[in-house]
């Protein structure tokens, strides 16, 4: 079995169609290393984020791209050479909800975009997504050309030739397509060659204050666990830059609702890191790349179910400032994208808005609309810097459609 014994040190998204082949991809990617959390994680900070770290490897003595590979060792039993750990951040593509992709966006360094050469293009979340990372400003891309092992030779350039017309003036216009079978594992060694290519480690600065983006959070006590062996709650995510070290002191913000004689308020939350998983395993620091899990002093019902996701963490007077209302500049799309294309229009006050940012997501009540800005009163607040990207969705029929960007004031 191979070995995890790296940290991850950046963020890849995985985004397409359903079915298309992204967990298929994932599994090819991370080799036969499939137990992704130790016996203590399981019982201690268990995180599932909905991700698989992958460790890219080199056989030595052989030229690219026949060199890539994920496994500990070569053909002939040689050992391989370690490049680097990547942490695959899975966004569900049979999600009507493009929030969960919109808030996996925020932590993405780039992305690989699934699409099957089964099917014409683009299905209605491929253009969705890529829209998206249009939109988060993602410019990192390559895209898989999947389950090639299931069409003749002209099918797969008929597929190559649609994918190019598709990506034409958008993000991904200049990244590689690469045709694979994800369930055949043909092809791997080029895919990992183009992400190694496309898809860096961004310059890191370990010395700017810590920031985290929560994107989960948990209570890992069984039911009926006694207050002495009762573990604090468990805030998933990832770091975004500086680093966290165990021992150290972390705000959350907005934190908390506190009521108070009829009215109520958001107070931070101030928490001592206890314990840090990180890679699948127990560590000292965690630094940007890969999703980490924070054992926190909390009471864990404050961390249950999630009731924390989408909260800024830091060093202690150091966060952005929580907004109940703010201002935002608005950039809006041509035509709402998807299966029920139609044009987008302007935003009217009144009018419910679910707004992404960062990896919160909230619904706010446009309360002044202008051309090109939007005033909006959120239900939920969120810690946000001025300058910070809005994804901005409207309701429109069964579901919340992707209708432009917004810029916070
Ligand atoms: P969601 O997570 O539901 O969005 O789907 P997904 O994009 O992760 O797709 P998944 O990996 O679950 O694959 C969907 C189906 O396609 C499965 O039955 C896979 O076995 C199959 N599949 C994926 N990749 C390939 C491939 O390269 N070739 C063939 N023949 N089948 C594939």
């Amino acid at each position: 079995m191979t070995q995890q014994t790296q940290q991850p040190e950046v963020n890849i998204g995985l985004v397409g169609h359903v079915d298309h082949g992204k967990t298929t991809l994932v599994q090819a990617l991370s080799g036969s290393w499939t137990d992704q959390h130790s016996e203590e994680m399981k019982r201690g900070i268990s995180i599932r984020l909905g991700y698989a770290d992958a460790t890219f490897r080199k056989l030595p003595n052989v030229d690219p791209p026949e060199c890539y590979t994920v496994e500990e060792t070569g053909p002939d039993g040689e050992e391989t050479e370690v490049l680097r750990t990547v942490s695959f951040v899975d966004a569900p593509g049979h999600e009507t909800l493009m929030a969960t992709m919109l808030s996996g966006a925020a932590i993405m360094d780039g992305a690989v975009l699934v699409v099957s050469a089964t099917e014409d293009v683009p299905q209605a979340q491929t253009e969705e997504h890529l829209m998206a990372l249009d939109i988060i400003g993602i410019d990192n891309i390559v895209i898989a050309q999947n389950k090639i092992d299931l069409v003749d030779r002209e099918r797969a350039v008929e597929s190559y030739e649609q994918i190019q017309e598709f990506v034409e003036g958008t993000v991904a216009e200049d990244a590689p397509i690469v045709p694979v079978s994800a369930q055949q594992e043909v092809n791997i060694d080029l895919l990992i060659d183009a992400i190694e290519r496309e898809i860096p480690t961004p310059e890191r600065d370990e010395s700017e204050s810590p920031r985290l983006f929560a994107a989960r959070s948990f209570d890992i006590n069984r039911p009926g666990t006694t207050w002495e062996d009762l573990k604090g709650g468990v805030v998933g995510g990832s770091v975004v830059q500086g680093k966290l070290a165990t021992g150290q002191e972390l705000e959350l913000r907005p934190g908390r609702e506190v009521e108070e004689g009829g009215s109520s308020e958001w107070e931070p939350i101030t928490t001592e890191i206890r314990s840090l998983q990180a890679g699948g395993q127990s560590v000292e620091e965690v630094r940007p790349g890969g999703l980490c899990g924070i054992g926190t002093g909390l009471d864990p019902s404050l961390t249950k179910g999630d009731a924390l996701a989408g909260q800024v963490a830091g060093e202690p007077g150091t966060l952005p400032p929580t907004r109940e209302e703010f201002t935002m500049d608005v950039e809006l799309l041509d035509r709402i994208v998807g299966e029920d294309e139609g044009s987008v229009e302007e935003i009217s006050t009144g009018e419910p808005l679910m707004l992404t940012v960062g990896t919160a997501t909230t619904v706010g009540a446009v309360t002044s609309a202008r051309t090109g800005e939007a005033e909006v009163s959120l239900k939920r607040p969120v810690c946000a810097e001025s300058g910070a990207k809005i994804a901005i969705n409207r309701r429109v029929g069964a579901r919340w459609r992707l209708i432009g960007i917004g810029t916070l004031q």
